[in-house]
């Protein structure tokens, strides 16, 4: 495949492996472009390669973190804490099983891209504040069983017959589709604290709600979508949702970090070399074998989500504001 033998000529599968320098840097970005100017293939299983879906728009990240933009200290927020509370049923992760096993060729997931179920959406996006299974927690952070059941028509039936009142089919998925709309809404432009996913696309949407309505008990044909994408649209949501939640895109000290020192998006690629980076997410410390401190161990991002991560902060380098992004 092309994709495949211009990487690896471009010695791009090396270079991921080592810290990455000014120059390296350089180099690397101007093949990331490459990558994403190139439509991801499906496999070709049978012989055939099938035609590619069409590719996602992928922007950089811009501007305060959620935190600074409420004014919020990281000590006093349970915002990007949560993702290790709550476990998924063995049955229910059975159903949304991960698309790529392929041990034997550590690239893969820049070549190939990722397969995402509803699952692996939810846990790139939401997981971090709303918990393993959608739960919440207490005041702070709702849990998204109510705002799914209300979009199920059957739900909203058995929900007025309970209280002595019946409706017609069609009242009752009018009801739960303006029950969806609001939630679809609710992504587009954010809650009172909650950030804006308005860069998510109907495919990947109605693939999240698939396994949210799996979670909640709720009937549904969703929960088999998968959408692929490339390696850089799976960096830019685990960066915008739950990086952004504490890092600011640019403003930030740099490496040595210090007591009350967060450091920018912008400094990661450019100070860490991208096995840091990955064991400072997983482990809670750069260096092995240690742990730091105030940042969340988040274990349930997978090493290439996260190399995917990393090649996004280094592809689409972090801006001050969105207007300075649109420049670019
Ligand atoms: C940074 C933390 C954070 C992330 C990430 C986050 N949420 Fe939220 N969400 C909240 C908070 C806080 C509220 C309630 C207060 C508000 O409106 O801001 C909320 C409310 C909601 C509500 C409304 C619930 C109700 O009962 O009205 C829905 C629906 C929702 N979130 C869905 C999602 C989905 C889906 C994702 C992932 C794509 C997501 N959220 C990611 C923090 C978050
Ligand atoms: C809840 C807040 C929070 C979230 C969410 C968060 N971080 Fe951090 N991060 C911190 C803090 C605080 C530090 C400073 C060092 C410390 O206390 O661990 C830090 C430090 C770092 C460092 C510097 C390593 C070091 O300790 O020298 C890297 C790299 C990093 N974060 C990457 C990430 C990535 C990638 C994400 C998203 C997957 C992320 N962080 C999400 C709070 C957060």
């Amino acid at each position: 495949m092309l994709i495949d033998s211009t990487l690896r000529e471009s010695g791009l599968h090396a270079l991921l492996r080592r810290p990455v320098t000014r120059a390296a840097l350089v180099a690397f970005c101007a093949m990331a472009s490459l990558v994403t100017s190139l439509p991801v293939r499906a496999d070709a299983s049978n012989g055939q390669v099938q035609e590619s879906e069409p590719s996602f728009r992928v922007e950089p990240v811009s501007g305060p973190s959620l935190l600074t933009r409420v004014r919020t200290g990281i000590a006093s927020s349970s915002f990007g804490r949560l993702g290790l509370q709550g476990r998924v049923p063995a049955e229910i992760a059975a159903r949304f099983p991960n698309g790529r096993h392929a041990a034997d060729d550590p690239g893969w997931w820049m070549d190939d891209g990722f397969e995402l179920s509803g699952a692996d959406l939810y846990r790139l996006n939401c997981r971090s504040c709303h918990g393993a299974v959608a739960q919440g927690l207490g005041e702070v952070i709702p849990s998204l069983f109510d705002p799914i059941k209300a979009s199920s028509p059957r739900y909203v039936q058995e929900r007025m017959e309970r209280r002595g009142r019946s409706i017609s089919d069609e009242v009752a998925e009018k009801l739960a589709r303006g029950a969806e709309l609001g939630l679809r809404h609710r992504l587009l432009k954010g809650g009172q604290t909650m950030p804006r996913f308005a860069h998510l696309e109907q495919r990947e949407v109605d693939a999240l709600l698939g396994f949210l309505e799996v979670l909640s008990g709720v009937p549904g044909e969703r929960a088999t979508l998968r959408v692929r994408q490339p390696a850089e649209r799976v960096g830019e949501h685990v960066v915008m949702a739950t990086c952004l939640i504490c890092h600011d895109s640019t403003q930030g000290r740099r490496r040595p970090v210090a007591d009350r020192d967060v450091p920018a998006l912008s400094s990661f690629t450019v100070d860490y070399s991208i096995e840091e980076f990955v064991r400072k997410v997983r482990t809670g410390s750069p260096e092995a074998g240690k742990t730091r401190g105030r940042m969340p161990k988040f274990p349930y991002l997978t090493r290439e989500e996260l190399m995917a991560a990393y090649l996004y902060l280094a592809a689409f380098p972090p801006t001050e504001d969105r207007r300075q992004a649109a420049e670019n």
